[in-house]
């Protein structure tokens, strides 16, 4: 048996974000997750942080890399009718979006929160979440070796992904859950190749959406729009090119450099948000409260304003001053949470084909792109929610 103030289940980027902001306040933390720290810190997964996200690490003290190695974006570019149009986020904004993976993130998050002596209990499986509306909740669980533990606590904080052990410990009676399945996937790549392009290129095509975005200066990470139920085996290399060289076409000539592809992997979409994201004791944070399409690439950031917003209700609930601010926090994160909600299907729905689109829908489509990229005001609400408002 163990005991800490906050139980935390889940070492992705809320979880481990939260610990470090805990651990400035004194309150203390365990971080209980199934992976293998190997596994983390190699699963690929995001790109994209917002302004507010890369503040917040420089606030905690673990931006080091991410400034050194990680790429500003000033802007980035909307392709559609075969012509890129550039959103100037800089000078929409004054901030910017940086280019820096989510794998790496986590390295730099797990390594300053073991320096810091902080416990993350790596390959332990939660396997109930209980008491959470007493005084008292516990996680029980199987540790790396096997062996049936406890972890009592004061807080428990479910940050444990779309399929973790937390969302289902809200009864289904006390919560409501709201989701959109859309009716493609992403098809992404890793290949070895110079980038394309300096800005991320967010492609409308007749043919469906495509994403040229990049990793280092020799790997480039792409999308394109597919079925959801298709299977990367029966997508060659070959074919791959031709479908993304055919989705960035156009009368300026613009091209991909093309390269060994390395992995493939189909990503599905949906939008989802459970509410609430409390229940007694037990607070949700990040995928295991919601999920977006990766569209708009506010996932992992949303993970972060979650966390922000706990992290200080947490420590209003230990400097003794009640648990006003953490029975807030479900309307204090949604606002953000629904807001990423609304931009990650905007931007989806503008940028994808969708099976049945009519002319109409073809022409709004492009009418919509035509405003987004020619309207300094249009352009400016783009730029603002991708970059990230302040969260306060
Ligand atoms: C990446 C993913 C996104 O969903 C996005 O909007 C931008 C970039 C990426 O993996 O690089």
């Amino acid at each position: 048996m163990m005991r800490t103030q906050v139980g935390i289940v889940g070492a992705g980027p809320a979880g481990l974000l939260l610990s470090l902001m805990l651990e400035r306040r004194g309150i203390a933390s365990v971080i209980i997750e199934s992976r293998d720290r190997a596994t983390i810190e190699a699963t690929i997964r995001a790109g994209i942080l917002e302004q507010t996200t890369v503040d917040l690490m420089a606030e905690l003290g673990v931006a080091d890399r991410l400034r050194r190695e990680g790429v500003v974006h000033h802007g980035t570019i909307l392709r559609f009718g075969g012509r890129n149009h550039r959103i100037d986020f800089e000078g929409l904004t004054g901030r910017v979006a940086t280019l820096y993976p989510q794998h790496e993130v986590l390295k730099d998050l797990i390594a300053a929160r073991l320096a810091q002596g902080g416990d993350i209990l790596f390959s332990a499986k939660v396997t109930e979440v209980a008491d959470v509306t007493t005084g008292r909740p516990v996680l029980r669980f199987t540790d790396a070796e096997g062996q049936a533990r406890e972890l009592h606590c004061d807080m428990v904080v479910g940050a444990d992904g779309s399929y973790g052990a937390c969302r289902p410990a809200i009864p289904t009676d006390k919560r409501k859950d709201y989701l959109r399945i859309y009716p493609f996937g992403w098809f992404g790549i890793l290949c070895e190749a110079p980038p394309s392009s300096e800005e991320l290129v967010y492609a409308r095509h007749e043919r469906g959406f495509a994403l040229i975005s990049s990793r280092t200066p020799e790997v480039q990470r792409m999308y394109f729009q597919c079925d959801p139920s298709d299977s990367v085996e029966n997508w060659s290399e070959d074919r791959i090119w031709a479908e993304l060289q055919a989705r960035i076409a156009g009368e300026d000539g613009f091209r991909l450099k093309e390269g060994r592809i390395f992995q493939k992997n189909i990503v599905p979409m949906r939008s989802f948000v459970c509410e609430p994201m409390q229940y007694g004791r037990l607070f949700l944070a990040g995928d295991a409260a919601h999920a977006v399409p990766p569209t708009g690439a506010k996932g992992l950031n949303l993970a972060a304003s979650d966390v922000w917003h706990l992290d200080r209700a947490l420590g209003a609930h230990f400097a003794g001053q009640g648990m006003a601010m953490l029975e807030a926090y479900t309307a204090t994160a949604l606002r953000r949470v629904w807001r990423a909600q609304h931009f990650s299907w905007w931007m989806t729905s503008m940028l994808h084909r969708f099976e049945g689109a009519s002319e109409f829908d073809d022409r709004r489509q492009l009418a919509e792109l035509e405003l987004v990229t020619s309207s300094r005001a249009a352009a400016t609400a783009l730029a603002e929610t991708y970059v990230g408002m302040p969260y306060a």
